[in-house]
């Protein structure tokens, strides 16, 4: 195993992540939709919270563990679905997998994974969740689910914010696809990412292993890309999610809830969590962060008298951001980027590394705000006017880069 102790903080994953990932898949993790006012707004409304300095309270004996929908988790955080993830790292599904086993939190696994189900539960040997996203074609949506129930997933997390897609502006300029296309500009970039490549010969797969073989008229690369475009279903309704809940017949998140309206329709399908999130900020741009609309939502839904789980994810770079979100009410967290950007630095190991950073950040953290279990922490860790208006307030001006 590398020694990673010098690599202290997410920041530093994401500095090498971007030297050694070849460029239009470091671009897909680092970008937002269009002006990326959501995607900054999601960690700078982070640092606009202000915890409590509490002092000479017996700190022994600290513990982060907790449950998200019945599972132990070693601390609130599982790692979240994400799309193209073995292309930023050879086999990256299964490296991200096996890390989140070996250190006791969730692992969720896309429908836009580059490794399929069934390499994930072979190489891990260990319940994961699977990520739905609803498509037209609703035989290969069956499918899917019935290799999440053979593959022994432990929930089904149905996203319910990508009926239509944002734009990345950069996923267009680079042409983004996996593999990449063999243009001068992808093979210069290449060139200058051996490392990389050198894991690629040997991955188990360059495409979506869920798809490729799978659906219908999808044989190879090129019938993929018109495939994958016209499929995502717009008419997805709430309808919908008691007919996939049906299917399923196990535990179901629904992802991607922002207002508490939708929160209560949410509690009501009988789910057993909710993710408040918006996607990273890569769908809708210009609504507020994740962490700005926690509030709101845990409000309705204890009106409600509803015992779903809220969890939040959006932003998370830090173990003083997943305590924030749970002194909010969040019961368990998710994380992209900061997983993603240890994938593509050091691959298993940078997940690993990342997840010690975040654990250590949390229960230091924890400890300082005086409290030793995390399921006792509230909002009275929270300095007061720091966080409840963060909604309806206005966005801090982006600091001036000189230069
Ligand atoms: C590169 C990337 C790909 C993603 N792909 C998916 C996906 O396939 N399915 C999904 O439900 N969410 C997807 N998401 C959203 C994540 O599940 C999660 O909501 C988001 O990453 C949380 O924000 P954070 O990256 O700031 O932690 C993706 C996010 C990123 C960064």
């Amino acid at each position: 195993m590398k020694d990673l102790s010098k690599i202290t903080e997410i920041e530093d994953l994401r500095k090498i992540a971007e030297r050694k990932v070849p460029r239009m898949f470091y671009d897909y993790v680092d970008s937002g939709s269009w002006t990326q006012t959501t995607y900054r707004n999601n960690e700078t409304d982070f640092d606009r919270i202000k915890l409590r300095q509490r002092v000479l309270v017996d700190m022994d004996n600290r513990s982060l563990s907790t449950t998200m929908i019945g599972e132990d988790v070693s601390m609130p955080i599982a790692i979240a679905p994400t799309g193209f993830t073995g292309m930023m790292w050879a086999n990256g599904e299964m490296h991200a997998a096996k890390a989140a086993k070996d250190f006791g939190i969730p692992f969720s696994l896309s429908t836009m994974s580059i490794n399929s189900i069934e390499d994930v539960a072979e190489y891990t040997n260990h319940p994961f969740w699977f990520q739905l996203y609803v498509m037209r074609d609703k035989d290969f949506m069956a499918n899917l689910i019935r290799r999440a129930k053979e593959a022994n997933c432990s929930a089904l997390i149905l996203t319910a914010d990508l009926q239509v897609l944002g734009q990345r502006h950069k996923d267009i300029k680079n042409g983004l696809s996996a593999p990449p296309k063999p243009t001068l500009a992808n093979i210069l970039n290449l060139m200058t990412k051996p490392e990389w490549c050198f894991n690629m010969l040997g991955a188990k797969r360059r495409t979506f292993g869920n798809i490729v073989g799978h659906a219908k008229g999808v044989g190879d690369l090129s019938s993929l890309s018109s495939w994958t475009a016209e499929q995502f279903d717009p008419s997805l309704s709430w309808d919908d999610v008691a007919r996939i809940k049906d299917m399923w017949g196990g535990k179901l998140i629904i992802k991607g809830i922002m207002e508490p309206e939708d929160a209560v329709l949410a509690a009501r399908s009988g789910a057993d969590a909710m993710v408040i999130s918006n996607h990273g900020g890569r769908q809708l741009d210009g609504a507020p962060s994740s962490i700005a609309c926690l509030s709101d939502v845990v409000q309705a839904v204890q009106a409600e008298k509803s015992d779903i789980e809220i969890w939040l994810d959006s932003g998370i770079r830090s173990g003083q951001d997943v305590l924030k979100a749970v002194a909010l009410g969040a019961k368990g967290t998710m994380i992209g980027r900061s997983f993603l950007y240890g994938l593509g630095a050091y691959g298993e190991d940078g997940v690993r590394r990342a997840l010690e950073i975040l654990y250590k950040e949390c229960d230091v953290t924890m400890a300082f705000c005086g409290h030793t279990n995390i399921n006792n922490v509230t909002d009275d860790i929270l300095v007061k006017g720091t966080y409840e208006y963060l909604k309806t307030s206005i966005p801090q001006l982006e600091p001036i880069r000189w230069g």
